[in-house]
């Protein structure tokens, strides 16, 4: 038996053949052991995570699987607005295996929309957007509206009546503003109306442009982590705590190193996710058309509008306030806002305390309200949008959603926010 060279221990015939290669691979690309060793195992993550840590291992796995099955999808899809529908009908009926890759692309993108909400709600329970972690923040909201992008140009895709019509509502709403709205609208879908030209050029940035731009953002986004560390559900800087541990005298107390630690940790997490996704695509595929909607098992057709026209559950939040708004131009306004407001909030909060945990109560009323305004806002977003007293809480509703954002920064800048004692160590509830 023979020696490793570094420790001088007894070395099996395994053990041999990984040290070597691991020689000749560092000889070969000395950057990479020290790149690992940042970002993994010499990584120090807060040791008290919770459940709702998972949610970006969670985005980053179902970013995979999008990337993966998309790349399956395009080898059998027709790009041209004739064959485009069949091409998926194709795909479910002849291809080996092509219904269960449509499926865990179609269902992956909801499941991606789930996980990011979740995340990003996480961010504002815990403070995760303020000093040092604007940049995190920025770079998310930024990965949220291309994913919104992506996600919209793929349903156009399939060229059903919900893509076709789906596509026309949204484009058109760029005709709302004023002087250049008409030719703006007509550029984008390089025709009148939603064409082979549309396709197209959907296409190429749903394949190509649109994923690329997303994983540069999401490289950055975990670099921009990494620089100033995570936070975590107690809002304390383990930076600024007591330095060394059992793995390295100048790391954190308060630290784990990520690998394998939290590894493990979010690999239990993402079996569970993989088994809520197989339920979802082997039992409920449709999600009783909340994932597929019933009207894009439709060829699309230019002269039969479907009896309504709505998007995907993941828009309708916003979809709900562009049709409450009585004006066209101030619902379009209004719909944007609501997403821009989010880029703000770290410049909004201008609280002490990150976490909940130890935040004022209006904090959590104000928060959880927030939440609830969203998720039935997308309620009504989902519906047909004929009831006037829907409309009208459509509008309630849209007004606490931005009132959020007024409170949030009145609550804070004005002092008003009574806050609990942040302990000095993280705490930990076993
Ligand atoms: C493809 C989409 C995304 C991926 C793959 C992703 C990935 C990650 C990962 C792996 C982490 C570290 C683990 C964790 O804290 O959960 C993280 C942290 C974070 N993400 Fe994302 N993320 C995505 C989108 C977003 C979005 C849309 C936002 C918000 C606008 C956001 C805001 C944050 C923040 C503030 C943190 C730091 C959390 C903390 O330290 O408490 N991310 N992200």
């Amino acid at each position: 038996m023979s020696a490793n060279p570094e420790t001088n221990a007894p070395q099996g015939f395994i053990a041999k053949a990984v040290s070597g290669l691991q020689g000749w691979f560092n000889a070969r690309a000395p950057a990479f052991g020290p790149f690992y060793k940042k970002h993994m195992t010499g990584y120090f993550a807060p040791k008290n995570f919770n459940i709702w840590y998972i949610f970006g291992v969670l985005s980053l796995v179902v970013l995979v699987n999008q990337l993966l099955t998309g790349i399956f999808l395009t080898m059998h899809y027709k790009t041209d607005a004739t064959e485009a529908f069949a091409s998926i009908e194709y795909i479910m009926r002849d291809v080996p295996w092509g219904w269960l890759i449509r499926y865990m692309h179609s269902t992956g993108a909801s499941l991606f929309f789930i996980v990011i909400y979740l995340h990003m709600f996480r961010g504002l329970m815990y403070g995760s957007y303020q000093k040092p972690r604007e940049m995190i923040w920025i770079i998310g909201m930024l990965i949220y509206l291309v994913l919104m992008a992506e996600a919209f140009m793929g349903y156009v895709l399939p060229w059903g009546q919900m893509s076709f019509w789906g596509a026309k509502v949204i484009i058109s709403l760029f005709g709302a503003i004023p002087v250049v709205g008409g030719k703006l609208t007509e550029w984008i879908m390089g025709d009148y109306l939603p064409s082979d030209a549309t396709l197209n050029r959907f296409f190429a940035l749903h394949v190509i442009a649109l994923p690329l731009a997303l994983l540069g953002l999401v490289v950055l986004h975990v670099f921009a982590l990494h620089e100033v560390g995570s936070n975590n559900p107690d809002g304390v800087e383990i930076k600024k705590g007591p330095k060394g541990n059992r793995w390295d005298d100048h790391a954190p107390t308060d630290g784990v190193p990520f690998h394998p630690y939290y590894t493990v940790k979010d690999f239990f997490f993402v079996c569970c996710l993989l088994m809520l996704a197989a339920f979802i695509i082997f039992f409920i595929p449709n999600v009783g058309g909340l994932f597929l909607e019933h009207d894009n098992f439709t060829e699309a057709n230019r002269l039969v509008t479907p009896e309504h026209i709505k998007p995907v559950w993941y828009y309708t939040p916003f979809y709900a306030m562009l049709r409450v708004v009585p004006n066209k131009l101030g619902g379009v306004l209004t719909m944007f806002s609501a997403i821009a407001a989010l880029f703000f909030v770290p410049w909004l909060d201008r609280g002490k305390v990150k976490s909940i945990r130890y935040r004022g109560f209006w904090f959590k009323v104000a928060l959880f309200a927030f939440a609830f305004c969203f998720v039935w806002l997308g309620k009504i977003g989902s519906g047909p949008g004929t009831d006037i007293h829907e409309t009208y809480l459509g509008r309630v509703l849209t007004i606490l959603y931005f009132g959020y954002f007024i409170f949030l920064w009145v609550y804070t800048y004005f002092g008003l926010e009574k806050t609990k004692p942040v302990p000095e160590r993280v705490t930990m509830h076993e």
